[in-house]
């Protein structure tokens, strides 16, 4: 058996992504929104189901740009889980809105509905939901107090391209959803992201707002003759560069998804007796949600357990590291956001996770190695 380090995430390699480049470098169209950027968003609104989707540089930005769609402003509060990414809480503290910081379920990772309903005032204009490692959080509760209280919800489903839960598809039950193309995300062009939308007058601003504030959009389409400044932007169009890189992988989806579930029923399998038999929580998968194996995670039994299998796995060449740090208890956390309630189950979470090598190239000969380097340590 080889010693070779096994690498925590690998960028999938598809199949046409130099001809795709090569073909954008000899055109006259390398700047965003050409034939690459159009075939891409065709396989993003067949894979989600989407009404709309615009490719964007990345999540980050689409989750901003979902922060001026949704117009928030001073003086109102979005509710975060207290375990996501920073780009959730930095959307929002860019427009000088209030984070309030609330608790996650421990089983999923994912906002908890009871510390959202707890959280909510007259100030509230929006909840950000993540779906932890491509598993929905509990939407039934969230969509019942977006309803009740008209809230909008934020899908940032940088993890869950595919996902569903009860048959809808991830990104496309809130007001706004993002997906990421980041080079560690099942499907990648390096950096980049995507905006999905339901409704046609927000659909409409944002393609606005992502072309620096003109109607070029429209001009392109032949619907005006001239484009011209129409309201606040930024720059969110990826080149046909990114496009084009973006495109190949999206062709080749399912292949990818296969190979990812290999890997992950791999290890849902291989580490069930030792999981049961020494009080560590293996990730789980509520019935009504079909994921995307974008991640593999275990939950030690505490801290100092977590760590010293990080450094035990380390040292038979094996990458396993952690994230998050609870967004609440970070400096910019502390001088953005609100956190009425400790988030108690975020904390222990972020300190008793280890994420598992998984990528879609991964050998049976490498999982069996991270499995017994695991499953070898005693405590
Ligand atoms: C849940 C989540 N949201 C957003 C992002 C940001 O994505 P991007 O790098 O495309 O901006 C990440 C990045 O890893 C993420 O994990």
């Amino acid at each position: 058996m080889s010693t070779d380090r096994i690498i925590f995430s690998r960028p999938y390699r598809a199949v046409n992504e130099l001809n795709n480049l090569a073909t954008v470098l000899e055109s006259d169209h390398i700047h965003g929104d050409g034939r690459f950027t159009a075939s891409s968003t065709a396989r993003i609104k067949e894979i989600t189901g989407s009404k709309h989707a615009l490719l964007t540089t990345s999540c980050t930005h689409a989750l901003e740009l979902g922060g001026l769609l949704l117009e928030l402003g001073p003086g109102d509060e979005v509710i975060v889980p207290s375990f996501a990414f920073s780009s959730a809480a930095t959307a929002v503290a860019l427009r000088g809105a209030t984070i309030v910081f609330v608790d996650i379920d421990l089983a999923t990772g994912n906002i908890d509905p009871a510390a959202v309903a707890d959280a909510i005032t007259a100030r509230t204009k929006a909840v950000l939901v993540m779906h932890y490692g491509g598993v929905a959080a509990d939407m039934e509760p969230l969509l019942a107090l977006a309803q009740q209280y008209g809230i909008a919800l934020i899908e940032d489903n940088a993890h869950g391209l595919g996902g569903s839960w009860r048959g809808c598809k991830l990104g496309t039950i809130g007001a706004v959803g993002t997906q990421s193309f980041h080079d560690t995300k099942n499907i990648h062009c390096g950096e980049g992201g995507a905006l999905l939308l339901s409704d046609d007058a927000l659909m409409e601003r944002a393609e606005i707002i992502r072309e620096k504030g003109t109607n070029r959009a429209r001009f392109l389409r032949g619907q005006v003759d001239k484009y011209s400044w129409q309201d606040i932007g930024s720059s969110y169009l990826p080149s046909e560069l990114n496009a084009a890189v973006l495109d190949a992988q999206l062709s080749e989806f399912e292949t990818v998804q296969a190979q990812r579930h290999r890997v992950w029923d791999g290890y849902r399998t291989g580490l069930a007796d030792w999981a049961q038999e020494r009080d560590v929580h293996l990730m789980t998968v509520p019935p009504d949600c079909e994921h995307t194996a974008h991640l593999f995670y275990v939950r030690m039994p505490n801290e100092q357990i977590r760590d010293a299998m990080i450094r035990h796995v380390a040292e038979q060449g094996i990458v396993a590291p952690f994230h998050y740090v609870p967004l609440d208890s970070s400096a910019a956390g502390k001088r953005y956001g609100s956190t009425p309630q400790p988030c108690v189950r975020s904390e222990l979470f972020s300190t008793t996770i280890l994420r598992l090598p998984l990528w879609p190239m991964l050998s049976a000969d490498q999982q069996d190695r991270v499995v017994d380097a695991v499953t070898s340590y005693s405590w």
